[in-house]
């Protein structure tokens, strides 16, 4: 690819297929590095996954098969192209759920294939990563705080494709601890909103611990709140609504003071490692970060660290596939595309260089 084509206008199909979510869009990518999204479509399975209190990966994988080809038609339509005026296809490639993956990637290949356009497998956690630059126009390099499902990471990203790991979670993702709290609550999957809803009619009242707060390395754990939670609720069964609310906002305050302390770590060795002319911006991307109380709390930190805080909306915070095309789309700006044995991958670190952390089922 030459220099004039890579600053060329890109037009970019994306497919995310990874978790539960079957999402198809259209993003265009400016010659100047603009991001706008033509299309968005997120068709979400979870009534076929509600019954279970989680997902299902033959389900989730059947399912995609179903909607996938009418969520890519509806993109198409909304962003009133046709399959013509796609420069590359791009699909979650992984990590996630392996069935769900090669639906999307098998999809796309088709895709790029018949349309004889270039493919291109996107790192699900890179696209989260990017987005700020879709959403916000964000350079690099910035502090990237990735708070999701299956994904709780301090990051420095550096440019495209280049990631480096201060800090993971020892044991449950964020998201996870919010959807195994509120489960143990009695409360309905996904169980983060419905916590952040209950926590709000609630007080942080009940005493639970802060695990991790002031360790030297930004990293994460949740099990052993999730267990001192699943103690205190028993101690007052049976729950009336009232105590469960302040279960939730117990545990909210407990997890916002948490993160709180290890991304002002994290903006510290940020600091320390680029030096005082690097640009300062704390971006908070993944599902968790639609909880408005961790918002306003790392709103606090980033302020105090004389960080700019960037969120992308809730709906691009979320699994979807505008932020899948737009990674694709700035890769393919850099001369990166895929050829068709692109496998999928169950687990796909960021920084495969980050050294492991001891007792983690760590999911990268
Ligand atoms: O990024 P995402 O859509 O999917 C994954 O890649 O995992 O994140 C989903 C996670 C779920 O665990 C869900 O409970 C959590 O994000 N979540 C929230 C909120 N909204 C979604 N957690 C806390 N508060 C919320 N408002
Ligand atoms: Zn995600």
């Amino acid at each position: 690819m030459t220099d004039s084509e890579k600053s060329a206008p890109l037009t970019m199909l994306g497919i995310e297929t990874s978790c539960d979510e079957t999402a198809a869009s259209v993003v265009r990518r400016s010659a100047d590095g603009r991001g706008e999204i033509l299309s968005n479509v997120v068709r979400l399975q979870l009534d076929l996954h509600a019954a279970y209190g989680g997902v299902v990966p033959e389900i989730a994988a059947r399912a995609h098969i179903d909607l996938l080809d009418a969520a890519v038609r509806q993109a198409l339509a909304d962003a009133k192209l046709g399959f013509e005026a796609v420069d590359g296809v791009a699909a979650a490639a992984g990590p996630g759920l392996i069935g769900g993956l090669i639906v999307g990637m098998t999809t796309a290949k088709a895709m790029a294939l018949g349309l004889e356009r270039p493919f291109i497998a996107v790192n699900h956690l890179e696209a989260h990563a990017l987005s700020a630059g879709l959403t916000d126009h964000l350079g690099f390099p910035y502090l990237l705080l990735l708070v999701s499902g299956g994904h709780t990471q301090l990051l420095i990203v550096k440019d495209v494709g280049s990631f480096e790991r201060l800090g993971t979670t020892l044991d449950d993702a964020l998201g996870e601890a919010f959807d195994k709290a509120a489960k143990l609550l009695g409360l309905p999957y996904p169980g983060g909103p419905e916590v952040e809803a209950c926590a709000a009619r609630g007080r942080p009242t009940i005493k639970l611990p802060r695990p991790m707060l002031g360790r030297p390395e930004p990293h994460f754990s949740f099990a052993g709140l999730k267990t001192a939670l699943r103690q205190e609720a028993l101690a007052r069964a049976p729950l009336s609504d009232a105590t469960v609310a302040d279960l939730c906002a117990s545990f909210q305050e407990a997890v916002a003071e948490v993160v709180s302390d290890r991304t002002t770590r994290a903006m510290d060795i940020y600091a320390a490692r680029l030096g005082p002319e690097a640009p300062r911006a704390l971006v908070v991307a993944g599902g968790v970060a639609a909880n408005q109380r961790l918002k306003a709390a790392l709103q606090a930190v980033a302020e105090a660290g004389g960080f700019r805080l960037v969120v992308p909306p809730p709906d691009l915070c979320t699994d979807n596939a505008a932020m899948i095309a737009w990674a694709g789309a700035e890769r393919l700006a850099r001369g990166l595309a895929d050829d068709m044995a692109a496998p999928a991958r169950a687990r796909w670190p960021l920084d495969p260089d980050a050294p492991p952390v001891l007792g983690a089922g760590v999911k990268a």
